[in-house]
């Protein structure tokens, strides 16, 4: 099966993971310049049993703002149509993926969702320390960079398990033993998925390229953050005390994130609470 023929299977798989309606209506609703503050609250009104979830989490420390925030149309003019969408993704992908939580052998979603939390807070520290605007969205990229890893494992777990015993034999990456194994990766799947989905194009190629920079992607910034926090969680959220692997850090990554990267252990403690109560806000607790 090469590369084309396992999209194309993609593309058939009547139970591919949808996105919620809710979140689907407010990407379509952010392409569509005519969108309005009110239009925009009312759709996601309508879903009741949201609302207070997003508050919550445009209030909370990993993700919010220092202003408290009351209400959806409070969120939309202060936060912005796009924190707000940020928000409903991020909740409903969580809700959407976490469901089953056994783990099979090679896969454990909660250690998935626990990896992916931390890049997602960890990326949003690095935003904040660069200046980077706006922070949700690397936020955001964070969550759902590895997603492909979650359709490769329920939809051609032929190939998931071939790349995961090879990976464990030879001591590879999952991504080295993608390459090694099977004609795709989950960072391809991902943002073939994520397109589907109509993120917008930044979160798309944070997706497709976090494991091979390409410079052609929308948001450089956002890539390289999303690059780095995954390095970073990697080898910090099993081991605090750890050392970073420079080596696996893109040249350029390198080059602006230095200051950030030469002080991990100095603020990883702080860091580390933040995922701590995003993990528990998101319903994610793996006993680590
Ligand atoms: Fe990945
Ligand atoms: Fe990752």
């Amino acid at each position: 099966m090469d590369s084309k023929t396992i999209l194309k299977k993609l593309d058939l798989i009547d139970d591919l993971p949808t996105l919620p309606f809710i979140a689907m209506e407010v990407n379509k609703m952010l392409q569509d310049y005519d969108t309005s503050i009110n239009k925009l609250t009312q759709t996601i009104e309508k879903d009741q049993a949201i609302v207070p979830r997003i508050l919550k989490l445009v209030n909370s420390a990993f993700f919010g703002f220092q202003s408290k925030i009351s209400s959806i149309s409070h969120a939309v003019v202060l936060l912005g149509f796009n924190t707000v969408r940020n928000a409903v993704v991020s909740i409903s992908i969580i809700d959407a993926f976490s469901g089953d939580k056994k783990a099979l052998e090679g896969f454990d979603i909660t250690r998935f969702w626990s990896h992916s939390i931390a890049v997602a807070v960890i990326s949003r520290h690095l935003t904040e320390k660069i200046r980077l605007q706006p922070p949700d969205d690397s936020f955001t990229g964070g969550l759902l960079h590895d997603i492909g890893k979650i359709v490769l494992f329920q939809h051609f777990q032929d190939l998931f398990k071939k790349v995961w015993i090879s990976a464990k034999e030879n001591n590879l990456s999952f991504y080295d033993a993608e390459k090694k194994e099977i004609p795709i990766t989950h960072a391809r799947i991902g943002g073939y998925l994520a397109k589907k989905w109509q993120l917008p194009e930044s979160l798309i190629d944070v997706i497709r390229y976090h494991h091979a920079l390409s410079k052609r992607a929308n948001d450089f910034n956002l890539l390289i953050v999303v690059h780095v926090a995954d390095i970073i969680a990697n080898s910090f959220m099993s081991d605090s005390k750890s050392k970073l692997d420079f080596s696996l850090i893109y040249p350029d990554a390198l080059h602006i994130m230095k200051p950030q990267l030469e002080t991990v252990s100095d603020w990883f403690p702080e860091v580390s609470t933040k995922i701590e109560s995003a993990c528990q806000f998101f319903n994610i607790n793996d006993g680590n």
